[in-house]
């Protein structure tokens, strides 16, 4: 999920292929590693580890790393810890095939079962299946033209050319390659090395790739910036392009049909800093745009044709309590919602850093699910420390692998939101849902048949999330405006929308400084009453999607009411189907119709492009904004 690079040409690969990962570094990245080909010499230098890649572009010599052929890796782990070990580029058994990889190989297991029982493995990540398959790819290919033995493209030579722009043995490569990818369930974007092969080979399934050109050199990456000092002329590969890149030439096919042609050039305008944000002006912005691959990515392999396997045993029969701060106790406090309304399983919800210093006795029946993005939260990880002092079961959710919350829990549940830049969290906030969902089903513990039109809808999610991105942006984008000039604002919701009406205001206050708090629809009049004024407008979520409870409809359109009589502003977040609530407030903000369970996850899409624009019109500081850190290490 984070970075790959290559380079071909002329001038020493070892420069060029550690400036590109340092421009990339942004992203965030557990550990590193870079090869260098020398087909002069016939030799391969391979350096993997877990420092900044300012300290390799200090240390690593370009003497001791000779060529001009080369491949390098930033990676965010997905499976197997970070450390030296699992750190890409990785290789065949006989370190003749390397590859860098960013994505997931959701069967890497199966595909290890099945066929690759003879391989000796060196790490523990899904993507070291790619290196031994495509070996085994080509020694069956070269045994079916040649008579050798012994795999080595240098010493192959096949005298029939398939391809008018291929030769003999780059086209075997390149079908050896195919061939091993079409195993493949997941994401990738990859580039291969082959030893004495003076070329890369480049292909992508539902990750970013690009190739940049150059004059008799070619730069290929996962992302803009990270070509962009070397050159400006960029091909976007497309969806299942599978790319032979030569130094003078390149040769790209999408389901074995040539389409070098139709993969025009783009010249980039955007400076290094615009192309690091892929052209959005925050990082926030661009990671709100990234929620539904963030769904598809959570829901990737944890909901499989076998049902929901989220990798952990929990009886059905427990208690749960849920830990966490910020937007992930939100989360929790959804959580519950969730788990109580699909499960029937009382969850009790608490704040970790209360938890840690109140006098709660917990029974050891009881499973601790600790949620933490960045699984680093100090208040977190001392109440998953508490809760494993009374002997609960402890349980991680968190975005980021090898965290200190996964080395204290005695199980962990990954989110795949991919590194997650700005402060605020979003995209993170949204696959932490979508795991409790799963929870929710799993704990359940019924037939899977009775769930099948849920699942099916949970599948509909990062449609959904799409349409509130493309259909609601410009007119949040006006009413973000409009909020802009207050100084209070109050969201509330009810249900499982109450905590997302706090996640909004979280959201809010924390990027554009604006005084806001999210409150139980039925509250306000227990108290903040007295603030409302034409100056305190009121953010609504209007529950009741299309099996929604009506009387909950019903009760919060009432508090709305209740609300515009007192001279408050109501902007209101609603379905699309609904046409009633129009009549009584001032804006409306519509989010496609969903089960009533799953309404957060397109409202807050909404909240959280309502709380960026309101930012970005005040001309606050987004992604860094004052006071606050990505993650709080002390408690
Ligand atoms: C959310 O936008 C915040 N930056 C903050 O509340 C955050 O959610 C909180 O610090 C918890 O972080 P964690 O999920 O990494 O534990
Ligand atoms: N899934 C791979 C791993 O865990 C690649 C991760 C990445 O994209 O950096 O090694």
């Amino acid at each position: 999920m984070c970075g790959i690079v290559g380079y071909v040409g002329e001038r020493a690969a070892l420069p060029i292929l550690l400036g590109s990962l340092q421009r990339i570094e942004y992203r965030g990245y557990d550990s590193c590693g870079i090869l260098v080909q020398d087909n002069a010499s016939g030799e391969v230098h391979l350096y993997k580890g877990l420092e900044p890649i300012a300290s390799l572009i200090q240390n690593l010599d370009v003497s001791q790393f000779p060529g001009t052929i080369g491949i390098g890796h930033t990676r965010w782990a997905t499976h197997g810890i970070p450390s030296k070990r699992n750190a890409h580029p990785h290789m065949d058994c006989k370190g003749e095939i390397a590859v860098v990889h960013n994505g997931i190989i959701e069967n890497f297991q199966s595909l290890k079962d099945r066929f690759l029982s003879s391989c000796q493995f060196r790490s523990e990540t899904d993507t070291e299946v790619i290196p031994h398959l495509i070996e085994k790819a080509l020694m069956k290919a070269m045994k079916a033209h040649t008579h050798h033995k012994d795999f080595s493209p240098l010493s192959y030579s096949y005298s029939h050319s398939h391809s008018q722009s291929l030769t003999a043995d780059e086209w075997l490569l390149k079908e050896a390659i195919r061939e091993s990818l079409s195993y493949l369930a997941g994401s990738y974007a990859i580039i291969v090395a082959v030893k004495g092969f003076d070329g890369l080979i480049a292909a992508r399934k539902e990750s970013p790739l690009i190739i940049g050109l150059g004059d008799r050199e070619n730069f290929i990456a996962s992302d803009v910036p990270a070509v962009l000092e070397q050159t400006n002329r960029v091909i976007y590969l497309e969806e299942g392009d599978l790319a032979v890149v030569k130094k003078d030439r390149i040769y790209i096919e999408n389901g074995a049909v040539e389409v070098t042609g139709r993969r025009g050039a783009s010249m980039i305008p955007w400076t290094i800093e615009d192309a690091e944000k892929g052209g959005y002006e925050h990082f926030m912005l661009k990671e709100i745009h990234e929620e539904p691959k963030a769904i598809i990515d959570t829901l990737r392999g944890y909901l499989t044709e076998d049902g929901i396997n989220l990798g952990i045993e929990i009886r059905s029969n427990i208690k749960i309590l849920m830990v966490a701060c910020g937007t992930s106790y939100y989360a929790a406090l959804c959580g519950k919602y969730i788990i109580e309304h699909l499960a029937g399983i009382p969850v009790r919800v608490e704040l970790a850093s209360e938890f840690n210093y109140s006098d709660f006795v917990l029974g050891d029946d009881v499973t601790v699910i600790a949620i933490t993005q960045s699984g680093e939260t100090a208040d977190t990880l001392t109440a998953l420390k508490k809760a494993k002092r009374f002997g609960c079961r402890t349980v991680a959710i968190t975005n980021v692998l090898g965290s200190s919350a996964t080395r204290i829990a005695d199980d962990t549940i990954y989110i795949r939101a991919g590194p997650e830049i700005g402060v605020a969290a979003t995209k993170s906030f949204i696959a932490q849902l979508i795991i409790l969902y799963l929870l929710g089903f799993y704990l359940a513990m019924k037939p899977e048949h009775e769930f099948e039109e849920w699942i099916e809808e949970l599948k509909r999610m990062p449609q959904l999330a799409q349409m509130v991105l493309d259909d609601a942006d410009a007119e949040i984008r006006q009413y973000a405006r409009y909020l802009a000039g207050f100084e209070d604002v109050f969201f509330v919701g009810r249900g499982v929308n109450l905590p997302v009406a706090f996640e909004g205001a979280l959201k809010l206050k924390e990027i554009s400084y604006i005084h806001a708090e999210g409150y139980a629809a039925g509250e306000l009049k227990h108290g903040p009453f007295a603030l409302l004024t034409q100056d305190t407008p009121v953010v609504a979520i209007l529950s009741g999607g299309s099996d929604g409870d009506s009387s909950i409809y019903e009760k919060t359109l009432g508090n709305i009411k209740e609300i515009k009589a007192r001279g408050a502003p109501v902007i209101v977040i609603t379905v699309k189907s609904d046409d009633e609530v129009e009549k009584y407030v001032d804006a409306v903000i519509h989010v496609p119709d969903t089960r009533d369970i799953f309404s957060p996850i397109p409202t807050t899409v909404a909240l959280h492009l309502l709380a960026y624009w309101t930012a970005r019109t005040r001309g606050c500081e987004i992604d860094k904004p004052r006071n606050l850190a990505k993650s709080v290490t002390v408690e």
